[in-house]
């Protein structure tokens, strides 16, 4: 990774000027307008930290990383997963959490306890979700289909998060299928309500990870939101795809998700790319093992040093961090077992760590992908944007069974 060290302002050549100006998120100033995408299960103080050395070592602002999904009613039943998601390193800055929740009031009490107890500086709120057993109950990405409801809990955060200086976004998709859009209108209430910007997912839920993201639609967004910025999510796999997808929707920022699963150093391509260098990192096996190694390191930390169940956590990893690199399948398989850091170590020291960066077979679409699905809603949840009791009690429900998404 040494190669993103010498960039070339150290070299004494000029850089040339940022692709973009820097993104204002209310009252934070990130230089580089790059954000890592919150991801449940991976996108914890560990991998952050990872991510953020990454983007870091260029010697660029190296974005916004935001921490997986909290739900609002484990974080204010003080539930002890719940609060461990919303802990950040002493050098994470700015603080980025994200908040899920039905329940305007549950949602404010969350936001409330995130910006009181200076647990964060910057709040997101997550309308994204298209995992089934939370759809079907209306919540996630089937929720800014009830207007109102929407509005409720967009005001009831940002209201909770003003008197700390807090600012609040919104994160969404298109909407439940192509015939049920709902981000433009979304958008216009997130930014009538105050919030500092809104990002889009370019998917409907019906889509889930399927498919190609539709950029087009960030471009109508941003015609659409004119005063806060909007930021473009979806199919980022390389800091190429990132300045792409700048120049052909205009917006102002980019939300990156699994193009970074097993490749933290993505950050470091990212940050140069959006500072103007062309340098950019293609890691050894050597130097994957490296930082597969630390990552395990951090994840032990990050479970006060419960070293089973850090290892137990990174095992998710190995395939996102191996892929294109010629290790075979019996090592492969051995990593994604792994339960000490000790058989972590010895299992990366046994692998041909002269083996080079293989180019394309390491880049390119990762994690999440599948097929369309017919989204699963509560019956007759289309048939009116307003919300009725029944629904209420089921929504209720749905924030019970969130995982993320
Ligand atoms: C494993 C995984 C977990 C996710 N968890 C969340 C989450 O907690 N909150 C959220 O808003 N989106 C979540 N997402 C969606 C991502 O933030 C992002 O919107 C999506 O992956 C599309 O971006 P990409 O194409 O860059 O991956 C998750 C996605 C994945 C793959």
């Amino acid at each position: 990774m040494g190669r993103v060290t010498s960039l070339l302002d150290r070299a004494g050549t000029p850089v040339p000027a940022p692709v973009l100006p820097p993104l204002r998120i209310g009252p934070l100033t990130v230089a580089t307008p790059v954000v890592l995408a919150p991801m449940a299960g991976v996108t914890n103080r560990a991998f952050r930290t990872l991510c953020r050395e990454a983007g870091r070592s260029t010697g660029f602002d190296p974005g916004l990383y935001v921490a997986e999904m909290v739900t609002s009613r484990a974080l204010v039943e003080r539930n002890e997963a719940a609060l461990r998601i919303v802990t950040f390193g002493a050098d994470e800055s700015p603080r980025s959490a994200q908040v899920y929740g039905v329940d305007p009031a549950t949602v404010a009490a969350a936001v409330r306890i995130i910006a009181a107890e200076d647990r964060a500086d910057h709040v997101d709120l997550n309308f994204g979700c298209p995992v089934p057993k939370v759809t079907r109950k209306g919540g996630g990405a089937a929720l800014p289909w009830k207007r109102q409801l929407f509005t409720d809990i967009v005001r009831a955060a940002v209201d909770a998060a003003a008197p700390y200086g807090v600012p609040v976004t919104v994160k969404m998709r298109k909407g439940i299928d192509d015939d049920h859009l709902t981000y433009l209108e979304a958008g216009h209430i997130a930014e009538g309500l105050g919030v500092a910007a809104v990002a889009l997912h370019a998917r409907t839920a019906a889509q889930h990870y399927s498919g190609v993201a539709d950029w087009e639609s960030i471009a109508r967004l941003k015609e659409t939101v004119r005063t806060v910025p909007v930021l473009g999510n979806g199919d980022i796999w390389s800091a190429e795809d990132a300045l792409d997808m700048v120049r052909r929707t205009g917006a102002d920022g980019v939300v990156v998700g699994r193009g970074c699963q097993g490749r933290p150093w993505l950050f470091a391509d990212l940050a140069a790319a959006f500072n103007g260098s062309d340098v950019r990192v293609r890691p050894g096996l050597r130097e994957v093992a490296d930082v597969l190694y630390r990552h395990g390191e951090l994840m032990v930390d990050y479970y006060d040093g419960d070293e089973h169940r850090g290892v137990r956590d990174l095992r998710k990893h190995m395939a996102w961090y191996l892929k294109g690199y010629a290790v075979g399948g019996e090592a492969r398989h051995a990593l994604a077992r792994v339960s000490s850091l000790a058989e972590l170590r010895a299992l990366l020291d046994a692998l041909d760590l002269t083996i080079g960066y293989p180019g394309a077979d390491a880049e390119g679409q990762r994690g999440r992908a599948g097929t369309p699905k017919t989204p699963h809603l509560p019956y007759g949840w289309l048939d009116s944007r307003e919300l009725d009791a029944e629904f209420e009690a089921r929504l209720r429900e749905a924030e019970l069974s969130v995982s993320g998404g």
